[in-house]
């Protein structure tokens, strides 16, 4: 089979939340776009990822017209508790900031955009194999090219204006970016996530941030009768030597306190290891290929930072892109990485701050008995603190934009 000459202005490599976005908001500029993954649709639909929407990423959702239904099937969160020694502390988002989060799962976002793509006639292509990108330096005579083999087997030639890379973490475009030319930036941690979906009523009515001498847990939702809770264990504990009634057990041991605060329980639908670690790839831009989202940085799950910081990554990219195809401006391209990588450092500081405020930072240590002091004294020195809890409510709420 031959293969099949396309053109696009602005060519996408990967369609989750961030390449979606993007298309979407292009779309709304008059920029024609393709965007490939290769993954199905149903697979993106049934990996679960986080589940907190800072109220920008909201507003995103519903202001550009992708969907509305976060309003109806959402939860708006005005604020977290913060658990430690066995008691909560809550940090009130909306009275500190005027903002709120709003808990609305990564699946659900991505649903919303990939059926306004289908809405909008969008060209999105899933199920996709052997992609190779092409001509991004800005050579004489070279031209982006994204080359592809379909879900029905035909070979496609896109050549486009501008490439992006939102390929993820495991993606081939960050590697496309000479390494004498990239920095990459990356801190590891000694411990994971267990992530367990619990069939069970909410156990309160926020989110419970709770750190323990038995390491950190987190007890967050889903449903009025599916509830997501996390307990951090070590990065190669293995999901299937966990019965639910020990994974129940640990959650209830973690959050267990003078209050007598009792988790509600319930058959355990899903249970997997989440990889723990902070990275940041610098530039952002090389050439005509731009990268977005988890394919240029990748924080920690602490503080639900990553889906807001790709979804602020091509709002950026958006406007940048606009002006360089439609304004007469290539240079805008210039700004790119600058402007993105002040909210990833920021992001990545928050994360990164409130992981090690609160999990165990060397499990495998007998004691770490200075830090577990220290951990508390950090602790209580934030929530009785109004501009501690308004420093948090900030960064949790999300930034606004440069
Ligand atoms: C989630 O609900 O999956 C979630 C919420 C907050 C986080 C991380 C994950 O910080």
């Amino acid at each position: 089979m031959g293969t099949t000459i396309e053109r696009a202005t602005v060519g996408i490599v990967g369609a989750g939340p961030a390449g979606l976005m993007l298309a979407h908001l292009l779309a709304r500029a008059g920029i024609d776009t393709v965007a490939i993954d290769v993954r199905t649709r149903h697979e993106i639909e049934t990996t679960h990822r986080a589940g907190i929407l800072e109220q920008d990423s909201m507003r995103l959702l519903v202001d550009s017209g992708v969907s509305d239904r976060v309003l109806r099937d959402g939860h708006e969160h005005k604020g977290i508790e913060l658990r430690f020694d066995g008691r909560n502390h809550r940090i009130d988002f909306h009275g500190l900031t005027g903002a709120s989060t709003y808990l609305y799962p990564q699946t659900d976002v991505f649903i919303d955009l990939a059926d306004a793509r289908e809405r909008d006639g969008g060209d999105v292509r899933f199920g996709v194999s052997g992609t190779a990108v092409t001509g991004i330096d800005g050579g004489a005579g070279q031209t982006p090219t994204v080359r592809f083999t379909d879900a029905d087997g035909a070979r496609v030639e896109l050549r486009c204006d501008y490439v992006v890379g939102a390929d993820g973490s495991h993606g081939t475009c960050r590697k496309l970016v000479p390494e004498t030319l990239r920095r990459r930036f990356f801190r590891e941690y000694p411990f994971a996530w267990f992530g367990v979906m619990v069939q069970a009523p909410p156990s309160a009515p926020e989110l419970i941030y709770n750190r323990s001498e038995r390491g950190f847990a987190l007890i967050s939702q889903r449903t009025e009768d599916l509830q997501r809770m996390y307990f951090q264990c070590s990065p190669g504990e293995d999901p299937d030597a966990w019965s639910d009634d020990r994974v129940l057990t640990e959650l209830q041991a973690r959050v267990a306190g003078g209050d007598g605060f009792e988790l509600k329980t319930g058959p355990i639908a899903e249970k997997t290891v989440l990889p723990f670690r902070s990275f940041v790839q610098e530039p952002m831009r090389y050439g005509y290929l731009l990268l977005a989202g988890d394919a240029a940085h990748t924080v920690p799950p602490t503080g639900a930072k990553g889906l807001n910081l790709a979804l602020a990554d091509v709002r950026l990219l958006a406007e940048i892109l606009e002006r360089a195809v439609h304004g007469g401006d290539p240079a805008a391209l210039d700004e790119y990485t600058d402007r993105a990588l002040d909210r990833v450092w920021k992001a990545q500081h928050f994360s990164y701050w409130m992981t090690t405020m609160m999990h165990s930072l060397d499990p495998s240590a007998e004691v770490t008995p200075f830090d577990e002091r220290r951990q508390v004294g950090e602790l209580r020195t934030l929530v009785e603190s109004e501009s501690g809890r308004r420093f948090l409510a900030e960064g949790y709420t999300g930034w606004p934009g440069r």
